[in-house]
């Protein structure tokens, strides 16, 4: 069966990590678990512990990234939910077998070097979603 197993994080986008990280881990208290720019997105990500899930803080690095066109658009905020499944391509499959569509034609890196793949949001009501698969590293901690 395919189908989504939990949520691995949700993304808010961010104009500025450090002051987004002086209110998330200052203030919340949320401890952070992996930092990392990634170059094909011109992005800079902070994955931060938060119970089973994680919460990424994304900044733009450049005025061309789809970060910073987000923020234009739409202000800072809830950015993106990332779903985990067992097997992406068998995913893919049923998704477009229902006439959902992803914004790209193929799944691509995201953070970590997972690949990844975002639906478009007309199909998912509204939201941003995105998709990548389970590792055996992250079945085990649960
Ligand atoms: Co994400």
């Amino acid at each position: 069966m395919t189908k989504v197993k939990n949520i691995n994080h949700i993304a808010i986008a961010v104009k500025n990590l450090k002051e987004a990280l002086t209110f998330y881990q200052g203030i919340l208290g949320l401890t952070q678990e992996h930092s990392e720019i990634i170059k094909n997105q011109n992005v800079k990500v902070v994955f931060l512990n938060c119970g089973n899930i994680k919460l990424e803080l994304i900044e733009p690095l450049s005025e061309t990234s789809y970060i910073a066109k987000r923020i234009r658009k739409h202000g800072e905020g809830l950015a993106h939910i990332c779903f985990e499944v067992d097997d992406l391509e068998a995913f893919m499959i049923k998704c477009r077998s229902h006439q959902c569509a992803f914004l790209t034609p193929e799944t691509f890196k995201g953070a970590k070097k997972k690949e990844v793949i975002f639906l478009h949001p007309k199909d998912s009501f509204g939201a941003l979603v995105e998709f990548m698969e389970s590792t055996e590293d992250e079945n085990r901690k649960k």
